[in-house]
């Protein structure tokens, strides 16, 4: 761990009070872990910008499973894509609903198309795309 390092931040009263009540509902019990997380996720936004980062991220799906070959078409698709497949979690919602969590690991512009074109398939009624790191160069 690097030494850590005191700065100072100018910032108007009313973006600090709106950062504070933010934090705390948050769930954060000081500013600096609140800042410190803040970077960290530009940091992780910005190594999705070079296609060839190796990256890890999740995809969530909803959808209703009786639409017409939509499971079919998402088995597929994760074939295809195997080896940027590490897992899926199926969690049946209701009598109609499926829930759909797929655990990506690849290149960042592989993983991305592999989740967009998870979001895409028709029936489809919720999609997100979160990406994250493996933490190795994140301090
Ligand atoms: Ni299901």
């Amino acid at each position: 761990m690097t030494d850590l390092c005191r700065i100072g931040v100018a910032i108007s009263g009313d973006l600090l009070e709106k950062f504070d009540k933010l934090i705390a509902q948050r769930g954060y019990t000081n500013r600096s872990e609140a800042f410190r997380d803040l970077i960290r996720n530009e940091l992780v936004q910005e190594t999705w910008k070079s296609s060839d980062s190796e990256v890890f991220g999740t995809v969530t799906l909803v959808y209703d499973h009786h639409a017409r070959l939509l499971p079919e078409r998402l088995t597929e698709l994760q074939h295809h894509y195997h080896a940027a497949v590490l897992s899926a979690l199926h969690v049946h919602l209701d009598h109609d609903n499926c829930l759909e969590v797929v655990l990506v690991k690849g290149k960042a512009a592989l993983v991305q198309k592999l989740s967009n074109a998870l979001i895409a398939i028709k029936g489809v009624k919720h999609g997100r795309f979160t990406i994250t790191t493996s933490g190795h160069d994140l301090p």
